[in-house]
């Protein structure tokens, strides 16, 4: 091939790759298969091998090669890495907004009035390492720490193995083989010279992904995200950072040499359009009260977005607004940031106690000096094993490291070591059970250790405590529990359904009415879906989801009953644990008559009909779209694989556009308009769902 073909080829590769990289790691959208993308990044490869010379410094393949450094680099800001002032409550937010009115021109001091034609921006405020990445002429050139605000670090070797990171911008949208032709938008233009800002994370998925990886190989794991981000920024060889799942998400320009947006939400979609991804959910509005009432919101479901966020960034939209504003200390006025409650706290682990789980796992727990966690006061904590304990090496009168996420129990992320004053002490193994006295067990391939005994009575609470928790037995507290298994009362959750309203009478705290009630509440749990009955019976690793795969497989609790390890684990979504764990429940004489027990006394055992089914049951099931075809365009009531899942059951044919075969069009919201030409165009009949239903289910 002649060298300049060879050339061609290459620079076509790089632009394939690059927009693949874009869909993968940006859009989170690949549309060619690993398979596929190994070969075109093997064949870059070849070509460069063979050609070194035509090797360019923003090819794919040069995201990782650079060798280790000995120290960084001190790199000089264009201009100073600002941080923000910070707001916790609605009263902040508005006390700040009226502060920084005063300093423009023009303003009026009646306290209230929010200047016309005001408007901001809400972004999360992402809890990671602010960058500073350098462009020339579109290629990527220097990326920097924020330092101490003025100096930061040279870590571009390390940026560029970040699969976000566009090694050069805009990145060129390609042609996808199944696009429709449509008009082009033109690449946003490129100043010679933009500094972007922008801040390194780590998603949480990956942040797990990488602390299970750390731990099967014998090496700690990193506290949080954060930590995880900034360990692995800040690494003297690029090879260990390119193995470490790093994400930029970008958010502002810091100098440009040429034309960029007037406002933040246009730097958004400008930082977009050029390739970059940008934070989840940003917000423009133009009411402070809009603006305080979607903060607000966001404090109850942080846990949706899928890194890290501390808090929310309140930005004045229109920037030169917000640098007429100017700067307080190291802070612009015109952005301030709104605090979520902090997630970890420092306390003293006074002493470490032990449950015993409904499997018999003893699971330690730390009793703590209290602390303020967020607006909640942490006394106790879980430190999830013994296991644990010790590879963390978390010793009782250590300080430690509280932490809680969302809705989970607060946990103990390690000891600070700094503190330890040498009087601590090793966290002690129990060798008895602390419920019945029983010895424990532990199994070399487990890191769990266990009560094995059937009868302890702790074991017995854990286990309808959670039969009734997941059978919704309203108003049974696991305190009650305790006591009917006390007073003898019940042994296991079978007996519940065997409960009188004398035996409730008779524990304290019960009066007629609420005795009544329990008796109701617990008859009324008989009829529950097989799902729920199933997921109740507290088998090894089979919750809600795992049930409801079951449920789909197998109509009876019979049938599962007899079903082997091979049967389950042909289920997708079974893996071979949880079959084992299946087959042995079932296998066991006292959960054998567990289940009798509660055939007897009337527990649902079945699958009950859905909607669907049901009428699927009631109608002749196949064949009322046979030799059909249908195209479907536009929105409809389910996602459209489901649509086409149904028509498919019932015979019908999809296709995915319109020809001479084709009977009918179906339609739903904002259809596609070629689609709906063609189909007038041939005579093709226009159906909406509702009609699709009337031909599925004729009456
Ligand atoms: S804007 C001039 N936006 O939070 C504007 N900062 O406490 C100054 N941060 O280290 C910063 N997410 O890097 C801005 N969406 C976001 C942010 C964000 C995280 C960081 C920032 C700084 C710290 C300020």
């Amino acid at each position: 091939m002649p060298v300049e073909e060879i050339r061609q080829r290459a620079a076509d590769l790089r632009q394939q790759i690059r927009w693949q990289d874009h869909r993968y790691y940006v859009l989170n959208a690949p549309s060619i298969s690993d398979a596929e993308y190994d070969r075109l990044m093997d064949e870059l490869r070849a070509l460069e091998d063979a050609h070194p010379e035509l090797i360019t410094p923003d090819s794919p393949t040069q995201r990782v090669g650079a060798e280790p450094a000995d120290a960084f680099t001190k790199v000089d800001h264009p201009s100073p890495i600002l941080s923000l002032d910070k707001a916790s409550t609605p009263e902040e937010i508005r006390a700040w907004w009226i502060r920084v009115q005063k300093q423009l021109p023009g303003h009026t001091d009646d306290g209230q009035g929010y200047r016309e034609g005001s408007a901001w921006v809400v972004e999360p405020k992402l809890d990671g390492l602010t960058v500073v990445l350098h462009y020339q002429n579109g290629l990527f050139v220097q990326g920097a720490t924020r330092g101490n605000g003025y100096v930061g670090e040279d870590v571009t070797s390390n940026l560029r193995t970040v699969g976000t990171l566009p090694l050069r911008i805009p990145v060129v949208r390609r042609p996808e083989p199944r696009d429709h032709p449509e008009p082009k938008t033109p690449p946003p233009s490129l100043p010679e010279r933009l500094v972007i800002r922008g801040e390194a994370i780590m998603l949480i998925q990956d942040f797990e992904a990488l602390n299970q990886q750390e731990a099967a190989a014998g090496r700690s794991p990193f506290a949080n995200p954060r930590n995880a981000a900034a360990g692995s920024l800040r690494q003297l060889d690029p090879r260990v950072t390119a193995g470490r799942p790093l994400t930029i998400l970008a958010y502002g320009i810091v100098a440009a040499d040429g034309p960029v947006p007037g406002t933040q939400w246009e730097t958004l979609s400008y930082l977009r359009a050029l390739g970059f991804r940008i934070p989840d959910a940003v917000a423009r509005f133009e009411s402070l009260e809009a603006v305080i009432a979607h903060c607000e919101s966001w404090l109850v479901r942080r846990d949706q977005f899928p890194y890290e966020v501390d808090g929310l960034v309140i930005k004045v939209d229109d920037l030169a607004v917000q640098e007429a504003m100017g700067i307080v200390g190291r802070a612009p006025r015109g952005a301030v940031a709104f605090k979520f409650p902090g997630r970890e706290a420092t306390t003293r682990l006074l002493d470490v106690g032990v449950n015993v789980g409904r499997t018999g796992t003893l699971v330690p727990y730390a009793v703590l000096e209290p602390v303020d966690l967020g607006g909640v006061t942490i006394q106790r904590a879980t430190l999830h094993n013994f296991e644990d304990v010790r590879r963390k090496d978390i010793r009782v009168g250590d300080r430690v490291i509280v932490r809680r996420a969302g809705d989970v129990i607060p946990y103990v992320v390690g000891p600070v070591i700094e503190s330890r004053t040498g009087h601590e002490e090793i966290v002690q193994i129990p060798s008895t059970c602390p419920s019945c006295g029983e010895p424990v067990t532990s199994r070399a391939d487990e890191v769990a250790i266990t009560c094995v005994n059937v009868d302890c009575p702790e074991q017995r609470v854990q286990r309808i405590d959670h039969f009734v928790a997941v059978m919704d037995v309203d108003g049974l507290g696991q305190r009650t529990v305790e006591r009917l298994v006390e007073e003898e009362l019940i042994r296991h959750a079978g007996d519940l359904y065997a409960l009188e309203l004398q035996d409730l009478m008779a524990l304290e705290g019960f009066a007629s009415t609420s005795a009544n009630n329990l008796i109701r509440a617990i008859e009324e749990s008989k009829d529950r879906p097989l799902a729920q009955v199933i997921a109740a019976l507290g088998i090894p690793g089979v919750g809600g989801v795992v049930a409801r795969t079951l449920e789909r497989h197998y109509t009876e609790m019979a049938s599962l009953r007899r079903a082997t390890v091979e049967d389950l684990e042909s289920i997708a979504g079974i893996g071979p644990r949880t079959a084992r764990a299946v087959v042995t429940w079932f296998a066991q004489a006292p959960n054998r008559s567990f289940l009798e027990k509660l055939e007897r006394v009337g527990v649902s055992m079945c699958r009950r009909l859905l909607p669907e089914a049901a009428m699927q049951a009631a109608r002749p099931q196949t064949g009322s779209l046979e030799g059909l075809t249908f195209v479907i365009t536009g929105t409809l009531s389910n996602p459209r694989r489901e649509i086409a899942a149904l028509i498919e059951r019932h015979d019908g044919k999809v296709t995915s556009s319109v020809s001479n075969n084709t009977d009918y069009l179906l339609i739903g919201e904002s259809p596609g308009a070629r689609k709906v030409s063609q189909a007038e165009a041939k005579g093709t009949r226009v159906i909406g769902e509702e009609q699709l239903h009337d031909l599925i289910w004729p009456n």
